[in-house]
């Protein structure tokens, strides 16, 4: 079948252009732009008039400053080309269209690359607030804004460089079932990282007061307010031993979340992060979620055993 005689819609879990593009086996695949359906237009415009007053109010001060550099549409699905000919010259930074999930270690060396990869599909209009799986609102309204900082383009670009850390660091461990082990608590570990940072992020504000600046927070209408709102939710410094350590689960609104003072620190977090991956201080993580599954563990040890 062709791309002309597909169903014009790029809902996400029903879009046939996916479908086929999995079925091929491509994973970095081009945006069909002319698939959006009229439904998938109009949950876009939904999904960026509830948020964007609540950005107004929550966001951090580069997240807002992103999203004017970016020029992106209210009104429309943005074209990657178009976001990307604004971001490259700020960072170097590129969303990369795939067709679905990207194996872990591929996903890091992505970003030590530049190259963010980016869901295409859009979700359902009936769910507006919340989707487990990322969406290119997910991924272009709530992370792509803090690629156009250079700081934070940097704490990514260090990220990836901590997984290829990471896959030189248990090379060196004879025994085969030890490696493994060895392989699995440090992906949890960065996976921790990553969820309580670049995706469920906070931040204090300097005169007081806390934004957000993760992009799982900055891409939900109802869990960006609750995020910094909530007297339920339980807010603190962040800790690295806690961090690496602290399950985590996707399919509600979190409810223990880690506030850092800058990007600056951020940045010496992910530094930290590669000397304890050097050290062996991420070997032994407590179990619990995530549960790394075999996809993301092979492609770290395919990278080790190379
Ligand atoms: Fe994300």
């Amino acid at each position: 079948m062709s791309t002309g005689e597909l169903t014009h819609d790029l809902t996400t879990t029903r879009a046939p252009f996916i479908e086929e593009s999995k079925s091929r086996g491509d994973l970095f695949i081009h945006q069909p732009y002319d698939l959006y359906s009229e439904t998938n237009q109009d949950t876009w415009r939904r999904l960026y008039a509830g948020i964007e007053p609540r950005w107004r109010k929550h966001a951090n001060p580069k997240f807002l400053e992103g999203l004017e550099r970016l020029s992106l549409d209210r009104e429309r699905i943005p074209r990657l080309e178009d976001v990307n000919r604004f971001l490259a010259p700020l960072t170097g930074f590129q969303a990369k269209a795939v067709s679905g999930y990207v194996p872990s270690y591929l996903f890091f060396e992505c970003l030590r690359r530049r190259e963010f990869p980016t869901t295409i599909t859009l979700r359902p209009a009936e769910r507006l607030d919340y989707l487990p799986e990322p969406d290119i609102f997910h991924d272009v309204a709530g992370h792509v804004p803090m690629h156009t900082d250079p700081v934070f383009a940097g704490i990514l670009v260090r990220l990836g460089e901590v997984a290829h850390s990471a896959a030189l660091a248990v090379r060196g461990i004879d025994d085969s079932a030890e490696q493994t082990r060895c392989m699995e608590s440090i992906i949890k570990a960065m996976a921790r990282f990553f969820w309580f940072t670049v995706e469920f992020g906070l931040m204090r504000r300097p005169g007081g007061g806390i934004c957000v600046y993760g992009s799982g927070l900055l891409s939900s209408r109802e869990e960006i307010e609750h995020s910094v709102e909530s007297p339920r939710v339980q807010r603190y410094p962040f800790r690295m031993e806690w961090v690496v350590n602290q399950y985590f689960e996707i399919d509600h609104f979190q409810p223990l979340l880690f506030v850092i003072d800058s990007f600056e620190q951020l940045y010496d977090e992910v530094e930290r992060l590669e000397r304890w991956v050097r050290e062996g201080r991420l070997d032994n993580v407590s179990p619990g979620e995530p549960e790394v599954n075999e996809t993301d563990l092979h492609s770290f040890l395919e990278e080790v055993r190379a």
